[in-house]
């Protein structure tokens, strides 16, 4: 059985009379990558500031290796690095000065910083730029100082809110590799994405969050085998299906469960998707709803956060 690193206990935090992050429980086990995904304003980066006592729960507790973070936060912190969401840098610093500087301060000897140091810089791709002054630099570049911290640093637990924002699809990728790397050399990871391929490809775990509250956690393969049915059929219709249409789609053998994000736009899940389609498009023609368009998928951790909770991430982001 792995042993958990961090237990978050009925954590909470409100901010006046909203609660951000709401009775939260959830166990990080040593040694994997757990990605905590959820929409804008689900309560990762609360969630997170907690866990590095940068912020006081109002409620509920967690437990950073042996230590509660409500009672011991000093001794908690210095197993934890972090990346922040919004990384804040001397605008007159060089990205060779942070590093050097977050390096002194978290202990690693001279004689094993400048090659750390170099190794990491060339990799989040920044060594041409390592002496120039970061206010020249875009959001993506800033981004990356910010996590090449914690590859500086190899803390025991990495927490990491959004490792790749504004940063481009090569980035992505390295960035991804050395989390992995990381993990592989014998830390403990915990990110937070809204990202959902990101989630999917580089957690062990996902830990769905929605209004504060966890909705599930496992890993990405079993929650997409957790969606009823094991396909998905996506029909974009050119007017607006009555509800006893959707009864009607839903009635139809190998269908599981439809859901209609859009009063046009339904998501089927089903069991032997190439087999049903042709009676949906049948069945559309003889309702003379015209079809925009159809796709088949298999289920994404969309699917799963739609399961839960009826709408998709991009939806409940716009609310
Ligand atoms: N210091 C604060 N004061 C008041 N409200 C806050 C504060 N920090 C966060 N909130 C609110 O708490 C909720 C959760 O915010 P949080 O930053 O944790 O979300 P998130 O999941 O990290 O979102 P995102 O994907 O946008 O980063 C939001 O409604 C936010 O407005
Ligand atoms: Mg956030």
């Amino acid at each position: 059985m792995p042993k958990p690193i961090i237990r978050i206990v009925n954590l909470t935090k409100k901010f006046g009379n909203l609660t951000a992050v709401d009775h939260l429980n959830l166990e990080i086990e040593e040694g994997e990558i757990l990605g905590l995904l959820g929409p804008n304003g689900a309560g990762k980066t609360t969630t997170l500031l907690m866990l590095t006592t940068v912020l006081r729960p109002t409620e509920g507790t967690a437990f950073v290796g042996p230590y509660d973070v409500t009672q011991e936060p000093d001794k908690a912190r210095t197993l934890v690095g972090m990346a922040f969401q919004d990384p804040k840098v001397l605008w007159v610093s060089t990205p060779w000065d942070i590093l050097n500087w977050h390096a002194k301060v978290c202990g690693i000897p001279s004689n094993e910083r400048e090659k750390r140091l170099r190794w990491v810089l060339e990799e989040v791709g920044l060594w041409n730029e390592r002496r120039k002054s970061v206010h020249t630099f875009s959001g993506g570049m800033r981004k990356r100082i910010e996590v090449a911290k914690i590859l500086v640093q190899r803390p025991k637990i990495a927490i990491i809110d959004e490792p790749t924002t504004q940063i481009d699809i090569v980035g992505k990728h390295r960035i991804w590799n050395m989390i992995r790397s990381l993990r592989d050399e014998g830390s403990t990871i915990l990110l937070a994405t809204n990202e959902l391929y990101e989630a999917d490809v580089l957690s062990d775990r996902v830990a769905i969050i929605h209004r504060g509250k966890l909705l599930v956690c496992d890993n990405p393969k079993k929650l997409k085998d957790s969606i009823p049915g094991g396909d998905v059929i996506e029909v974009v219709l050119g007017k607006d299906v009555s509800k006893k249409c959707l009864e009607e789609v839903e009635r139809m053998n190998r269908v599981v469960d439809v859901l209609s994000t859009k009063p046009n736009h339904l998501k089927i899940y089903l069991n032997k998707a190439e087999e049903v389609l042709p009676q949906i498009t049948e069945f559309f023609l003889k309702m003379r709803i015209p079809i925009k368009s159809v796709q088949m998928s298999e289920p994404t951790l969309d699917d799963v956060f739609a399961h839960y909770t009826g709408l998709t991430i991009e939806e409940a982001e716009k609310r």
